[in-house]
C-alpha cells in the first residue's frame, strides 16, 4: 500500500548561487559528506546538490509533515548504487521513523532544474 508521495522541482541556478555565495557552509548544512563527495565529482555539481534538495523535499512532502517535528536535512541522505540508481539511506529519528518503509526515488536533472519523486509504501 501506498502510504504517501512527494514531489519537487528545484532551480539549479538558485542552488548554484548559494554554493557560490555561502561556499562549503551552505553544502555541509544541507548535505552528508557522502553527498558532497558525489556531488563535487561531477562536471555540474550544482546540478547533482539541486537534484538532491528536491529529493529531501519531495521525502519531506511524502511523509506529510514537511519540515515539522524531527526532520533533518542530513538525516535523509540520498547514495547512489553501481548502476547509478539513487536511494535514500535515512538517520537519526527520521530513520527510526519511516528506516522499514520501502522508499523510492527517482531524480533527473537538465542545465536549469532538477526534479525528484518519491513514493513511500508500507
Ligand atoms: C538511468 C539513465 C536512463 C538516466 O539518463 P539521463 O536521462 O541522462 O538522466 P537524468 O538527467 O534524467 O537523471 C539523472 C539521474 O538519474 C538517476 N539514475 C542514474 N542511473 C540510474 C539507474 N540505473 N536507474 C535509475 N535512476 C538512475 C540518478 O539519480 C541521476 O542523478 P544523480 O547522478 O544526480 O543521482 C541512464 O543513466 C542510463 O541508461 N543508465 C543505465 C545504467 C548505466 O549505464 N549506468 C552507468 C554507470 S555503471
Amino acid at each position: 500500500m501506498i502510504l504517501g508521495i512527494g514531489v519537487d522541482i528545484v532551480d539549479i541556478q538558485r542552488i548554484k548561487a548559494s554554493l557560490e555565495r555561502f561556499g562549503g557552509s551552505f553544502a555541509s548544512k544541507l548535505f552528508t559528506d557522502h553527498e558532497i563527495a558525489y556531488c563535487e565529482a561531477k562536471a555540474f555539481p550544482a546540478q547533482h546538490y539541486a537534484a538532491r534538495f528536491a529529493a529531501k523535499e519531495a521525502f519531506s512532502k511524502a511523509i506529510a509533515t514537511g519540515w515539522a517535528g524531527s526532520f533533518r536535512w542530513k538525516d535523509v541522505e540520498v547514495v547512489n548504487d553501481a548502476q547509478g540508481k539513487p536511494s535514500f539511506r535515512l538517520h537519526g529519528p527520521t530513520a527510526d521513523q519511516y528506516g522499514a518503509r520501502s522508499i523510492m526515488l527517482s531524480l533527473t536533472h537538465t542545465d536549469t532544474s532538477a526534479a525528484a519523486f518519491v513514493i513511500i509504501q508500507e
